[in-house]
């Protein structure tokens, strides 16, 4: 009997929130919002205010709320949000004195009741909680990934949009690298549906579009107080769904590396293809020596708050 496919949702804040709402109108499944024991009336309140928007909107999804694992069994997808957000003035390192604890509560909750899952991992500093949960589930790496490259490319390409004066819909980006202010945004493999964005936008329009998509999550905690939660809902559900779909979609995500670009037992952003075995392939691409060297500086940075887990 055909069943529907079920998405765990580890932290019902403002990305959790948006998360249901997206998979239940795209009615990828039923949807579980799971946040801690103070905060599951909230959870629940928020799974019902959505499934009633479901009456208006029109989507078949049970959404519920719940502060007990249990409900989470079975899950074919879980997003993890657990963990608190920035705010002005801290970078995304900042964070890992609280989130990781979080992210270990979180990763031994899913070994026990959620070991299937394909796992998508948003908390932040993202590289390193990512790390953390796959070593604390031993969950292949195929169904382990981490959630940046999708929405900085994003912002790379709005920014990129809004400057040649073209559709977004017409931008093919990719960044790679860690989910830092040294990320890496791709300019040689950057074009406007295959023409070489360096032939449209002049060097120092390119070098500030780079620097801004490289501080892109910090301009809007700087701007809200909190960090953004739209565009990254919208990037794991995209995840979500070449899973669920076996799209085998080509997406910047953060992989574990094993060898890949010259990196070893480190999560970073990089070229994957998900479909239905989850991160399928590491595709590797050829870069420039300067990128190279960009990589090499945002892979150093990831391994020094690694370090930090490590230790903690
Ligand atoms: N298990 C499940 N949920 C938890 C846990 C836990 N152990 N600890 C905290 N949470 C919940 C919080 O109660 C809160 O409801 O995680 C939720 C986080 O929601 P918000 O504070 O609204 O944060 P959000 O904007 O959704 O960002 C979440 O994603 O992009 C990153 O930097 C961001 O690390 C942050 C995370």
């Amino acid at each position: 009997m055909p069943t529907r496919k079920k998405i765990g949702l580890v932290g019902a804040g403002n990305i959790g929130g948006e998360l249901a709402r997206i998979a239940a109108e795209r009615e990828l499944g039923d949807v579980v919002l799971f946040d801690i024991p103070p905060k599951e009336n909230f959870a629940k309140g928020k799974a019902l205010d959505l499934e009633q928007n479901g009456s208006i909107v029109g989507y078949d999804a049970r959404i519920t709320g719940t502060s007990s694992w249990e409900h989470m069994a079975g899950a074919d997808v879980l997003i993890v949000t657990a963990g608190i957000p920035r705010k002005p003035g801290q970078s995304r390192d900042d964070l890992v004195a609280t989130n990781l604890p979080i992210i270990r509560d979180v990763a031994n909750n899913v070994k026990k009741h959620c070991p299937d899952a394909f796992v998508i991992v948003i908390s932040n500093p993202l590289d390193a909680m990512v790390y953390e949960l796959k070593r604390v589930t031993g969950l292949p790496r195929e169904r382990v990934v981490g959630m940046a490259g999708v929405l900085d490319a994003a912002r790379f390409q709005l920014f990129l949009a809004r400057e040649a004066g073209v559709s977004v819909k017409d931008i093919r980006t990719t960044v790679l690298g860690g989910h830092g202010d040294d990320m890496v945004p791709v300019l040689s493999h950057c074009t406007v549906n295959g023409i070489p964005v360096r032939q449209l936008i002049a060097k120092d329009k390119l070098d500030a579009i780079v620097d801004r998509t490289r501080k892109g999550g910090g301009e809007i905690v700087g701007l809200m107080g909190t960090s953004a939660f739209y565009a990254p809902a919208s990037s794991a559900v995209a995840m979500a769904e070449a899973y669920l779909k076996d799209q085998k979609r080509l997406l910047p995500a953060a992989a574990y590396l094993e060898g890949e670009y010259g990196y070893k037992d480190l999560f970073m952003g990089v070229p994957v293809v998900i479909g239905g075995k989850g991160v399928e392939r590491i595709v590797v691409i050829e870069l420039t020596e300067e990128e190279k060297g960009m990589l090499a500086k945002s892979a150093k940075s990831v391994q020094a708050v690694v370090d930090v887990v490590k230790k903690g």
